[in-house]
């Protein structure tokens, strides 16, 4: 299903199933998955100078500074050429708006928004439970989905962790971060004409089918 440019930005609440479904869909598509928590992560953990300047924003669950996040996308988002899934970026109306200028200076659009939405309690259970491969980046659940052997990632067979800001305390935090500053996005996106709404609590290839219904369709349009 590779083609053309395709620009998909993923939108939702902490632990809608974003991260889960970014890897069903790059797959199926052919895009460049850029999640600007896994890139924060890696900053972090290699000690760069954006790794330091972002460190305190994300294990507090606050956001780190536009500035830092668009020039640390913009780069990433022009070498993918045009085929990219977005999770995680842009986050405030600041980064939405730094987003379409940079994608007007090469011609190209955001051709879909993919707004994953889920109750506060499913998101708890589900972030309290996570826990992720800090190798190849799988996500487990250690109830819905969890790894064949207990703490060891079945893709890749790195010891699994558990995110700092997977803490509850962390987690009320991100949420209320979520609901002031990404919320409005939705509003943006409607405004023009590209955001889909999809209910995160359906089981994860039962979401991954409706949504590829959305990707098709933009897919045989030429976008
Ligand atoms: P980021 O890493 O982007 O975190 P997030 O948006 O809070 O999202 P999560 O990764 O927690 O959840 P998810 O929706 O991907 O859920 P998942 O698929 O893992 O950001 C982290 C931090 O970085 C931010 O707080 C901020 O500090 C900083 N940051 C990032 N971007 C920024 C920006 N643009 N500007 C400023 N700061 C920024 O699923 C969760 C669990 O549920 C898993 O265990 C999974 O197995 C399970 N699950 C998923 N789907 C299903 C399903 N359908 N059914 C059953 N279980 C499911």
């Amino acid at each position: 299903m590779a083609g053309k440019g395709m620009i998909v930005v993923l939108l939702g609440p902490p632990g809608a199933g974003k991260g889960t479904q970014a890897r069903l869909l790059t797959r199926d598509y052919g895009l460049e998955y850029l999640s600007t928590g896994d890139i924060l992560r890696e900053e972090i953990k290699s000690g760069s100078e954006i790794g330091r300047r972002a460190r305190e924003y994300v294990e507090s669950g606050g956001l780190v500074p536009d500035e830092i996040i668009v020039e640390m996308m913009r780069q990433r988002i022009l070498a993918a050429g045009g085929r990219v899934l977005l999770d995680g970026f842009p986050r405030t109306l600041p980064q939405a708006e730094s987003l379409d200028e940079m994608l007007e200076k090469e011609s190209m659009k955001v051709d879909a928004v993919i707004e994953i939405t889920a109750p506060e309690d499913l998101i708890l259970f589900r972030l309290v439970n996570r826990r992720i491969c800090p190798s190849c980046g799988a996500i487990y659940h250690l109830v819905n989905k969890p790894p064949k052997r207990e703490g060891v990632c079945d893709e890749c067979g790195a010891t699994l962790i558990r995110r700092k800001d997977d803490e509850e305390s962390v987690i009320r935090e991100r949420l209320a971060v979520y609901h002031e500053q990404t919320e409005p996005l939705t509003a943006y996106y409607k405004g023009k004409g590209v955001l889909h709404t999809f209910d995160g609590s359906l089981e994860v290839e039962q979401l991954r089918r409706r949504i590829g219904e959305v990707l098709d369709s933009i897919s045989s349009a030429g976008g």
